[in-house]
């Protein structure tokens, strides 16, 4: 018995920054994402009875192999447990998964990872227990945020609102969005995100972050409601800054930019000046910077991305969902 299920990643534009509950991954404040349709994980799950334990494989022939340390190999099994102890299947099973994006340049995976892996492990027990029922979606996300946290919001789409409640869909107005990440990837090696969100804690910033991130939460829903894209603009703008503050202002400090993050949100800002208009920015825990286009800014988001493709990779999914990579030109201009 063997299946494949895929599951996309999701970007968040107000972020889940700190818990309230470390082990069950409890956020300290409600978030919301667009779900990224184009940027997926596939994992095969194959039981095998000859298997005395649950074994994790790159997946071949569906992009870039994907390399997992020894501790994400664990995180990633242990969620098959997790699940499995649910859905009350017996026996071990080959895990192997794929992102179809490219896996060394610090786009987080975990979220379509683990959404793609909860998936299956419940879509092979019922294939398995002809008496076993697949969970509703927001079950289904409720069990994905015990591996990641994040995970859960990629079980729905376009937007996804995570709350105390769980995660569910949120009907926006805007419905298609172009979306482009700018792939930078900072020398030094990352803080996982685990630990951002305990060290965060420490930051005397974080009085006052949750009430911050609800105020938020609240305009941007209203600025997409009466359609005002510069406020949605600079809401996201402030989210994104006040979560790397924090970072920075943590005990002990970390952070996550590469000096080109700075030069493409710089460059964003002329952008918006200079056109009193342009697209929404924001940046994960990572070095990265993803932007968010309103279709009928199809033109000068390409013209924006062939710019940015001089000194970075640049993946754009348009607002089919076809993903590409910018054309790289001569790089170090
Ligand atoms: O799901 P986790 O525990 O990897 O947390 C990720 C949190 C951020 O990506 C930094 C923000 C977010 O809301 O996705």
């Amino acid at each position: 018995m063997k299946l494949r299920v895929s599951a996309p990643s999701n970007i968040a534009l107000i972020k889940y920054m700190g818990k309230t509950d470390t082990q069950a991954n409890r956020p300290a404040n409600r978030s919301l994402s667009w779900t990224l349709g184009a940027l997926r994980t596939t994992v095969e799950i194959e039981a095998d009875a000859n298997l005395t334990m649950d074994v994790w494989e790159p997946l071949d022939g569906m992009g870039p192999r994907l390399e997992l340390s020894e501790k994400g190999k664990q995180k990633f099994l242990k969620h098959v447990e997790r699940v499995r102890q649910v859905t009350g299947v017996k026996g071990f099973f080959h895990i192997r998964s794929a992102n179809n994006f490219p896996s060394d340049c610090g786009i987080a995976s975990s979220a379509s990872s683990f959404a793609a892996l909860t998936m299956a492990v419940i879509q092979i027990s019922e294939k398995l227990d002809a008496k076993y029922r697949a969970p509703s979606l927001s079950e289904q996300a409720a069990l994905s945020r015990q591996g990641s946290g994040s995970s859960c919001r990629s079980f729905f789409a376009p937007w996804s609102l995570w709350d105390q409640e769980g995660a569910r869909g949120l009907e926006l107005p805007v419905a298609k969005l172009i979306h482009q990440v700018v792939v930078l990837n900072a020398a030094k090696k990352e803080v996982s995100s685990s630990e951002a969100h305990q060290r965060c804690t420490t930051s005397l910033l974080f009085q006052g972050r949750v009430v911050r991130a609800e105020q938020r939460l609240e305009s941007l829903i209203k600025a997409f409601r009466e359609g005002s894209w510069r406020m949605a603009m600079e809401i996201t703008w402030a989210e994104f800054w006040d979560m790397h503050a924090l970072f920075e202002t943590s005990q002990p400090a970390f952070g996550y930019f590469h000096p080109d993050s700075f030069r493409v949100l710089a460059k964003v800002r002329d952008f918006w000046q200079a056109h009193e208009d342009g697209p929404l920015a924001t940046m994960d825990a990572g070095a990265n910077v993803h932007l968010l286009w309103r279709v009928d800014q199809k033109v000068a988001a390409e013209q924006f991305g062939n710019q940015l493709a001089e000194f970075a990779r640049v993946l754009m999914t348009d607002e089919q969902e076809n993903l590409r990579e910018m054309p790289v030109k001569e790089r170090g201009l």
